[in-house]
């Protein structure tokens, strides 16, 4: 199956496409991960990458373009796989549409007013764990024992920058999904379990087609 999460920053894609991948056994693509590990690299693309980050704005588009062209072209790709952050614009959902049949987009739907308090209370860790300090976590991942970091795009400022980009450049994605017929929303606003539950509902019938 290759499905897209869409959803405003926090809405929680990168926590159920981790669940999904598990589960399902579908690689999870996220190009937020991919340009943060090319600057922790220090690669040409993670320098060019991070003044955009950083600023809460978008990387240019044919940038990410092409990241996700080379990564869907890997062998694991063949059966499929989970979408998280792209596209993000309508550009990159047409270049994406010229290279891939999407079978759905699931529509992390979340009130705004959870958002801040979602992403700047979130705590990262090197082994792809993302945690939330109402979780009551310690400094440390509980799965792993490294130390617990912020995103350096995580404080508030940035979150609001985040966010207006989202409204003005990535929602717009839903009326462009919808017109295809491939939008299910779901309730990103219920606990992480309950989402789950509605994620997985919607592969499960897929499958069952
Ligand atoms: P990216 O890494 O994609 O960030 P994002 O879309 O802003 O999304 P987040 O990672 O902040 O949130 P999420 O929805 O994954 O939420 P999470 O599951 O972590 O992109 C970062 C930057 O890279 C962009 O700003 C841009 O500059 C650049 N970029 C990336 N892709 C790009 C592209 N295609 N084009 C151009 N530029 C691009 O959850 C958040 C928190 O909430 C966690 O603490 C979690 O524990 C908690 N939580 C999750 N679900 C629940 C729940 N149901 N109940 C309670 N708490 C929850």
């Amino acid at each position: 199956m290759k499905l897209i999460l869409l959803g405003a920053p926090g809405a929680g894609k990168g926590t159920q496409a981790t669940r999904i991948s598990d589960k399902y056994n579908l690689p999870h693509i996220s190009t937020g991960d991919i340009l943060r590990k090319n600057i922790k690299e220090g690669t040409k693309l993670g320098v060019q990458a991070k003044s955009f980050i950083d600023a809460g704005q978008l990387v240019p588009d044919e940038v990410v373009i092409n990241i996700v062209n080379d990564r869907l072209q890997q062998a694991d790709c063949n059966n499929g796989y989970i979408l998280d952050g792209f596209p993000r614009t309508v550009a990159q959902a047409e270049a994406l549409d010229k290279v891939a049949k999407i079978d759905a987009v699931i529509n992390i739907a979340v009130d705004a007013s959870l958002i801040v308090n979602r992403i700047t209370g979130r705590r990262m860790c090197a082994c792809g764990e993302s945690y939330h300090i109402s979780m009551g976590i310690g400094d440390t991942c509980p799965k792993c024992g490294a130390k617990l970091y912020q995103r350096d795009d995580d404080k508030e400022e940035t979150v609001k920058a985040r966010m207006q980009v989202y409204d003005t450049q990535t929602a717009p994605l839903i009326d462009y999904y919808t017109a295809k017929n491939l939008v299910i929303d779901v309730d990103g606003g219920k606990p992480l379990n309950e989402v789950f539950e509605q994620i997985s509902k919607v592969i499960d019938d897929y499958n069952k087609k």
